[in-house]
């Protein structure tokens, strides 16, 4: 690992009312860095009791939708730098809050998500949704050209697997460091395997980093 993370200054003001969904003990930062950072931290108990933990979550999920949870993607999408715009595999799609707006940039989106109640609620017209595990991506090796997380789970070995080579890596916290499944972007590239390079900064009341391997 080594990074030459740029940190652009903020461009899209935090409206005022973030809501205050999770500090440093929430325990959905545990199991994140224990996702992203340990080789056993993904098992079988603890893929059904996210799957259950999410499906109970799936109603009432798009009332979490205001519209400024989305600055931080749209906020990257701008000022990431260069984005292949073909093949964008979004991983922990929930009901599609930021499919269509992948969908508007992208040539093609596929949605996975492990939670079939989050899925089959997402917009049908804006990406293929599949029901799928990010720690075991169906997709061929090196065949996508962005990898968006979205408050999701970051699976490293998988979005390095996946990936082009000259790939980018879209990481989006809305609620910046008070989302549960959150990791600033210096710990995303410490996670990645090999060396990465990017961009990241805060919009409205998110986080996000772009971030591409290093030539
Ligand atoms: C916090 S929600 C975020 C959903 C959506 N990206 C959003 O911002 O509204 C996390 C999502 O990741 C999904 N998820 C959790 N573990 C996953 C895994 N191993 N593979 C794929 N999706 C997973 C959950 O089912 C849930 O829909």
């Amino acid at each position: 690992m080594s990074a030459a993370l740029e940190h652009l200054e903020r461009v899209v003001p935090a409206a005022p009312g973030r809501p205050e969904l999770a500090g440093d003990d929430h325990p959905m930062r545990a199991v994140t860095r224990q996702i992203a950072f340990e080789p056993g931290g993904w098992t079988p108990e603890r893929a059904a009791k996210v799957t259950a933990l999410f499906d109970g979550l799936a109603i009432g999920w798009q009332d979490h939708g205001a519209e400024e949870r989305m600055d931080p993607l749209f906020d990257a999408l701008a000022r990431g730098g260069h984005i292949p715009s073909r093949h964008c595999l979004e991983v922990g799609s929930g009901t599609g809050m930021a499919t269509p707006c992948l969908a508007d940039y992208f040539d093609s989106v596929v949605a996975i998500d492990l939670s079939f109640e989050m899925l089959k609620r997402a917009p049908p017209r804006c990406g293929h949704r599949v029901l799928a595990d990010g720690s075991r991506l169906p997709v061929a090796d090196g065949s996508v050209d962005s990898v968006v997380l979205m408050n999701a789970f970051l699976f490293p070995a998988e979005v390095d697997r996946v990936l082009a080579r000259a790939g980018v890596v879209i990481w989006v916290n809305a609620l910046g460091d008070r989302t549960p499944i959150y990791l600033p972007a210096d710990d995303v590239v410490a996670a990645l395997p090999g060396s990465w390079e990017g961009v990241c900064s805060e919009a409205g009341w998110g986080t996000w980093a772009v971030l591409r391997r290093s030539t």
